[in-house]
């Protein structure tokens, strides 16, 4: 399974919530009155839209595919809905702007996977008083799931039949009702998608969101997965005043977690006139010139559960073709590396970061002596000349051949 979700992608939120340039969920959480915030769609005017500008920042980054938010949780549409006014098409913008971004991303040969959310702060009967997303839910006495559920497969049909191939859904904000049919009718009308586990069942794959946890060697994911996070900390949405990530940690964690066997989706927030400004995209442009160097190792590898015994530093390994990948997420501590066990010796060992070819060997360390025998340690496979310095602002990865 590892090949089909193995990939980076890039995750959009945007909606007429960008013109506040606060977060995507601003509505509940600035507290704005429902009908000054609904009033944003009269003057929802993304002049300067361009999905192909979006793509090609995607696709220049190693980026294979886009996920975009078609419904937040303030229940605006982006797309052209039969079901609700609320949409797209009645702004002074007034065209579909998803068949806008579907075209590009079939242009270009990105693929493409569509955002829904569950919590739905405009349609009455959304309510379900089993999830946390709920505020502000228009008749939260009177609960009618089943008209909502109605509803959601009404708009997925649109959603999966007018856009051409999905590459996978995510839903968003587990409702906790479990209801099959509703994946079960994704999959009819698009046999080839991937679904996420924020639905009314498990889906295919895992989504950790936001996190940096560390693991232990060559960790491998059990299940499909996704980890999903922003540039942004406060938002995923366009936000003004936005705190961002050190790229290191970003890309840290999609070391991690693709050396895992999942998939990332790293999330930008275009503005109200729908562009993707330079603090987002900057920062995008360098993930993107380390991610360009790292792919052949990040992407169709297979685990590696051996025990290198790599002397002090994090490291995961995988395999691929034949080659070994160590790597470093959080960088290298010294300018060498020691491992205590080496099966065979590499042929070639080779810093993916720079393409250089690295000096190594078995070699007596001093640093190892052994004090409680007063002998010399045994000779160790030893990495040396890593230019840590200079990479020290991202993870590293040493790729042995054999
Ligand atoms: C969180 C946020 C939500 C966002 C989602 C993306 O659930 O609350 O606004 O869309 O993450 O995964």
């Amino acid at each position: 399974m590892t090949d089909t979700t193995n990939k980076f992608g890039m995750f959009i939120h945007w909606g007429f919530y960008a013109q506040l340039g606060l977060q995507e969920q601003a509505y509940a959480r600035y507290d704005i009155p429902r009908e000054e915030y609904e009033a944003l769609k009269d003057t929802f005017n993304p002049v300067d839209y361009d999905p192909e500008k979006w793509v090609l920042l995607a696709k220049n980054a190693g980026m294979k595919y886009i996920t975009f938010t078609t419904k937040h949780h303030d229940g605006f549409c982006m797309w052209n809905t039969a079901y609700t006014d609320y949409n797209i098409m009645n702004t002074p913008y007034g065209k579909d702007v998803l068949k806008e971004l579907a075209d590009a991303c079939h242009k270009h040969g990105m693929l493409l996977s569509l955002y829904y959310s569950n919590p739905d702060w405009h349609h009455p009967y959304s309510y379900n008083p089993a999830s946390s997303h709920q505020w502000k839910a228009v008749n939260k006495e009177e609960v009618k799931l089943d008209v909502y559920v109605q509803f959601i497969k009404d708009q997925m049909t649109e959603l999966l039949t007018n856009y051409g191939p999905i590459y996978t859904m995510f839903w968003d904000i587990n409702p906790y009702v479990e209801d099959k049919s509703i994946n079960e009718l994704a999959r009819k009308l698009q046999p080839d998608i991937l679904i996420n586990d924020r639905g009314f069942d498990t889906g295919d794959f895992s989504t950790p969101e936001r996190e940096y946890a560390p693991t232990p060697n060559s960790a491998r994911f059990t299940r499909m997965t996704e980890a999903c996070n922003s540039l942004g900390v406060q938002s995923w949405g366009y936000r003004e005043r936005e705190d961002f990530y050190s790229l290191k940690h970003i890309m840290s964690s999609i070391d991690r977690i693709m050396a895992m066997g999942g998939s990332y989706l790293l999330n930008v927030g275009p503005d109200a006139k729908g562009v993707i400004t330079d603090e987002y995209a900057d920062r995008l442009r360098r993930v993107g010139d380390w991610y360009n160097r790292m792919e052949g190792c990040l992407v169709g590898h297979e685990s590696d559960t051996f025990d290198y015994g790599v002397r002090g530093e994090n490291c995961l390994v995988t395999r691929k073709n034949g080659k070994r990948y160590f790597h470093f997420p959080d960088g290298i501590s010294s300018t060498a590396v020691t491992f205590k066990n080496m099966p065979e010796m590499p042929k070639k060992v080779r810093l993916m970061n720079t393409g250089d070819e690295l000096e190594s060997g078995m070699e007596l360390l001093p640093e190892f002596f052994n004090g409680a025998t007063g002998k010399p340690d045994s000779l160790l496979f030893h990495v040396r000349g890593i230019p840590v310095d200079e990479l020290c602002l991202e993870p590293i990865v040493i790729e042995m051949t054999f």
